[in-house]
């Protein structure tokens, strides 16, 4: 396909989302919203990736189409499956998520241009020369084929080891062009199509840690040699091993200091029922909190074409049938569900008020430390909880807020504040000053009673 004709069916598509926005305002007080328009409602997108091969499965297109304002080729658009020869250029299957996309009025995340994976062989044979002439003409060849068209790309993708290092990921881009590679690709690409946002995209840099510094560092460094960086995208593949971690909104939002736009890009979260709902929650309640998360992407529709189907870690089920986490995605970002479904979010059914409460200890000093219990409430809303934390025998607390505490012996039985009503799957938190006393042992976090 030529680029004249891709920028018509751009021009085209033009009425198709103003169209989207006349349905999604026509919604009564009782339609259900979906991801894609309660989103909307807060200034964000909420997007998936797609795989073209799946287009046609009615049930698989319906709930794209009904739910989710963005897509991401899930591979279509990789180095492998656009040039696995070099200059051959081949965009049929991308071309069908976009050509999709844009029927129904959906934003396209581009990913992505410069990454050691999914890479054809040929790429890693070039000397230094060659390979950089190569990789500015993949990123001309492929930006410029959809210019226009796509709001956010990955122009580089996982550079970065993973571990204490902070040092780059071996690949044929660092190895043979060093550090410099990373702003080659991105000058080139703000040239191939200035429209484009140009992200950074990477894995296990969601928390703070010598990952995520080193890639600050980067960012911070673009910013102020006026390398063309316009935004940074976190993966968010969670499981238990990489649970979604305490400090993710004040990371995200000290990327968004540096001037850049944040995106969640990649989410998943292994799991089930109330523990996947919660994780969601706090995920979705992270990208509110900080102005420049502009949308979220989750890795896919169904759990059973995850790359993780195993971990069950999406939004719907084999059937396309919502999980809990689907219920809490959609409250969290302020929508409510089907009046039909007893369980959907805003909609109190007749299960029964359940939470969970989490420890975190979230500052820490010689004489003393501070600790956060995070309370979740499970599948149905709640409008009260009690917790109890058990001090190890010398510890003192000294102060606490974001609840009511009483007091006996070392057992502190905390109630709400202001803060007892829960959406279902949403959070809330109290938090505590504690005087060590000679002892560092953590507190323990009794079971939470909901009503
Ligand atoms: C994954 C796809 O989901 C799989 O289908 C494919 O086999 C391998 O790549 N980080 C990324 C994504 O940036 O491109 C990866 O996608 C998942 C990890």
């Amino acid at each position: 396909m030529s680029m004249t004709v891709r920028r018509l069916s751009r021009a085209a598509t033009a009425g198709l989302v103003a169209a989207a926005a006349l349905t999604a305002a026509a919604h009564s007080a009782e339609a259900a919203d979906t991801l894609g328009s309660a989103a909307a409602g807060q200034g964000r997108y909420f997007g998936t990736a797609v795989a073209a091969n799946h287009l046609g499965e009615a049930d698989y297109a319906a709930t794209l189409d009904r739910e989710f304002s963005s897509v991401t080729p899930e591979n279509e658009m990789k180095w492998d499956a656009t040039e696995p020869s070099r200059g051959g250029f081949t965009f049929t299957s991308a071309d069908r998520i976009v050509d999709h996309a844009q029927s129904q009025g959906m934003d396209v995340r581009g990913h992505t241009l410069v990454w050691h994976s999914q890479l054809p062989s040929w790429v890693g044979q070039l000397g230094a020369s060659d390979l950089r002439t190569a990789m500015n003409d993949h990123i001309k060849g492929l930006m410029g084929h959809y210019k226009g068209e796509i709001h956010s790309w990955d122009v580089v993708n996982e550079a970065f080891q993973d571990g204490g290092s902070g040092a780059r990921r071996s690949s044929p881009f660092q190895d043979k062009l060093g550090d410099g590679f990373i702003e080659e690709a991105f000058r080139t690409a703000r040239a191939a199509d200035p429209a484009a946002k140009l992200c950074y995209n990477d894995y296990n840099t969601d928390g703070v840690n010598a990952k995520s510094n080193a890639v600050y560092n980067m960012v911070k460094d673009f910013k102020s040699r006026g390398v063309p960086i316009d935004c940074v995208g976190f993966q968010s593949h969670f499981n238990s091993n990489s649970p979604v971690p305490s400090d993710y909104r004040q990371n995200l939002q000290r990327f968004a200091d540096l001037g850049v736009d944040v995106q969640i890009t990649e989410l998943d979260i292994e799991g089930s029922g109330s523990a996947q709902a919660a994780d969601y929650t706090e995920v979705v309640e992270a990208c509110l909190a900080v102005d420049r998360c502009t949308g979220m992407t989750v890795w896919g529709v169904t759990d059973k074409y995850s790359w993780r189907s195993g971990g069950t870690p999406l939004l719907f089920d084999g059937n396309y049938d919502e999980k809990p986490a689907y219920d809490a995605v959609l409250s969290a970002l302020g929508g409510s569900g089907d009046p039909g479904d007893p369980d959907g979010p805003g909609d109190p059914g007749d299960g029964t008020a359940t939470c969970t409460a989490t420890y975190t200890r979230t500052a820490d000093w010689n004489s003393g430390y501070n600790g956060q219990v995070t309370i979740t409430a499970g599948s149905e809303p709640i409008s009260s909880w009690t917790a109890t934390v058990t001090l190890p025998a010398q510890q003192s607390v000294s102060a606490l807020w974001n609840g009511t505490p009483s007091l006996n012996g070392n057992v502190m039985t905390v109630r709400p504040s202001w803060n007892g009503t829960l959406a279902a799957g949403a959070s809330t938190g109290f938090g505590f000053t504690v005087a060590k006393n000679g002892s560092d042992a953590a507190p323990t976090v009794g079971t939470c009673t909901a009503s």
